[in-house]
């Protein structure tokens, strides 16, 4: 976890740390710190809290240098504490580490390093970094700090400074992301690219097992153990402002409404005709798609959700069984996987530990690994076979939104594509699938209008405690990412039930003014979902329905209030039926006050298992 800033050049570095942390705030925001090289030596603030605490501490006693690196944190080891916040320094505070991933042997070197003497001032696995740099300087910073890492365990993006070498900066990369900015007369350093977009489009992306040094005449990056590296630069196309609010109050109401635009984006060039899908990265030819035995989808979090709507989609529509796991738990029962197998890893950031674990994991036991992720150049993008990017563009909310959406949008591409391939549905069907991905951005538009209702159920149920979303078939994954988006962000605790095990426990939960969000997009379903919203409606809870133009005549006569997204080919429609759902959660948490970007306890990106 954590964000990870670096600058070495002409401009004072601190605001273009503190401009590049504000970006990064999402990887996490319990305590940030920045260290410059100041008259020869290493001067450092640090604060708990988040980084407008930094800020404030800095403009009480500022720091003046060219060269620096900042850090916001994700606490890991140690609560969040100003002691706590990075920069961490070794005894003689002339080497500063900052440092995004875990240390996992840091007890056993901590306690190594104190019975050397050294003193700790953290409870953090970092430290012992800075204090492992101290002991193998012998005048050559790079070198330490290889000698440090060889002693490492875990998974680090490691970014060092030091006031014997005041012109370098050291990074040294495993597993964690860190991605180098090639500016004018500057070099900057960064966990992700938009943190870099105001200053250049040139980049670097540091390898695993990689050592870069950062000097004013540039950037030399070389393998762990090994030779020098020659790496050419490659011109990100974002838009900077695309990494921006646009005007809206968070980035999260922003990101829903981009996803009109987002799904146009995922599907652009791959629908050349109403015959074809034609998807780019996914090398996987015809012929391999009709050998293939099974797919397993692993994911985490919303994405799992979507890798959930994705089985359904695989089983019908290419007739491939289809497994889905959570990145967390694949490893643990022993799967079996054999060769023939395609191990599709669901992803935004395509960082997350457990869906990297998982889709590692897969590959070891014999799968081609296929990846359905978002950031560029992201790990999970380099480690497999074939890569579908569902180019939703940057998304900074924590709550994520349009990277569900283009997720969904992939996987129907994906599980048509093989259908085709497989000869498992008829071309017509193939012509209407492809027909109904089209039309979705501007279906998409439509339901957008939707938010003043919207807003007014949420002011109607904006002091609700308890939830439940219910769904059968496509509509209970549909449920579960509801039910996801409005606890995370509104802490109104919420579950998501498939609609039929109601009556199996839960309905003891319902009491009058329960809140139930009943899905209802699924025309074959529909009448069986109805049997269970009388259920509850006759034990008094207040039901939501929300349904496409075609369920909408059946369900409307049992709900208080009904949500009707247009017409839509059923497998399609979680696509439009989420977009209520995340409007809803991020209404309620706005009028509850809460912090919907960040909202607590949560980061972006979750690198640590
Ligand atoms: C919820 C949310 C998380 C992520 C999960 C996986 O709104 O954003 O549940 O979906 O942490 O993250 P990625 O997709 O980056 O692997």
């Amino acid at each position: 976890m954590c964000g990870i800033m670096g600058y070495i050049g002409e401009r004072a570095a601190v605001p273009v740390l503190l401009d590049g942390l504000r970006r990064l705030e999402y990887r996490g925001y319990d305590s940030a710190g920045v260290a410059v090289v100041e008259d020869g030596a290493i001067a450092v603030r640090k604060s708990a809290g988040k980084l407008s605490q930094l800020v404030k501490v800095v403009e009480q006693i500022p720091l003046s240098g060219d060269i620096g690196i900042g850090h916001t944190r994700w606490a890991t080891h140690g609560h969040p504490s100003d002691e706590n916040a990075h920069p961490h320094a070794d005894c003689r505070e002339r080497v500063v580490v900052i440092h995004n991933g875990i240390i996992e042997n840091f007890l056993s070197l901590k306690e190594e390093l104190l019975a050397r003497g050294h003193r700790f001032r953290s409870d953090t696995d970092t430290e012992v970094l800075a204090h492992l740099i101290e002991e193998a300087y012998r005048g050559d910073l790079a070198a330490a700090v290889e000698q440090a890492v060889a002693q490492a365990s875990g998974a680090y993006a490691l970014v060092v400074l030091s006031a014997d070498e005041p012109d370098k900066i050291v990074a040294v990369r495993r597993i964690s992301p860190l991605i180098v900015g090639l500016g004018q007369n500057e070099i900057l350093l960064a966990s992700d690219i938009p943190a870099l977009l105001p200053h250049t489009r040139d980049v670097i992306v540091i390898e695993d097992g990689e050592l870069a040094v950062l000097t004013r005449g540039g950037v030399a990056i070389s393998r762990i153990g090994g030779g020098p590296v020659d790496r050419l630069p490659m011109r990100v196309t974002w838009d900077a402002a695309a990494a921006e609010k646009g005007g809206f109050a968070h980035f999260m109401l922003k990101e829903i409404h981009e996803q009109p635009r987002a799904l146009q984006e995922t599907m652009m060039g791959r629908l050349p005709s109403d015959e074809e899908i034609a998807l780019d990265g996914v090398a996987l030819g015809p012929e391999s798609a009709r050998r293939l035995s099974k797919v397993w989808i692993v994911a985490c979090g919303t994405a799992y959700h979507a890798a959930l709507v994705g089985r359904t989609l695989l089983e019908q529509l290419a007739r491939i069984p289809t497994e889905v796991d959570l990145g967390s738990e694949f490893r643990y029962r022993s799967p079996l996987v054999s060769g023939g197998a395609l191990a599709v890893a669901v992803s935004q950031s395509g960082e997350t530990a457990d869906t990297l674990a998982a889709a590692r994991e897969a590959r070891a036991r014999g799968a081609r690994a296929l990846a359905v992720v978002n950031v560029v150049g992201s790990t999970l993008a380099r480690e497999a076979e074939d890569v579908l990017y569902t180019r939703a563009g940057p998304e900074i909310a924590v709550c994520s939104t349009k990277a569900y959406l283009t997720q969904l949008a992939a996987l129907a591409m994906l599980a048509t594509a093989l259908g085709q391939a497989r000869g498992t549905i008829a071309p017509p069907r193939v012509s209407a699938l492809i027909q109904g991905l089209r039309a979705l951005p501007a279906k998409a538009q439509a339901v957008l209008s939707l938010e003043p209702a919207i807003i007014a159920l949420a002011e109607r149920l904006q002091r609700t405690e308890d939830a439940f979303f219910i769904g059968r078939g496509l509509d209970y994954p549909l449920a579960m990412e509801g039910s996801l988006k409005l606890k995370e962000i509104s802490y109104v605790h919420s579950e998501a039930l498939a609609a039929g095990e109601l009556k199996h426990g839960t309905l003891a939960l319902v009491v009058p003014g329960v809140v139930v969000v009943a899905l209802g997009t699924q025309p074959a379903l529909i009448e069986k979902t109805v049997s269970n919203v009388q259920q509850v409606g006759a034990r008094g809870a207040e039901v939501v329905g929300v349904a496409t133009e075609s369920t909408a005549p059946v369900l409307a006569p049992h709900v208080d209030e009904l949500i009707t997204v247009p017409a839509i080919d059923p497998l399609l429609a979680p696509v439009l039926a989420a977009i209520p759902l995340q409007l809803l959660a991020y209404h309620m948490a706005r009028l509850r006050g809460h912090d919907v970007d960040q909202p607590r306890n949560l980061a972006k990106s979750v690198t640590v298992e």
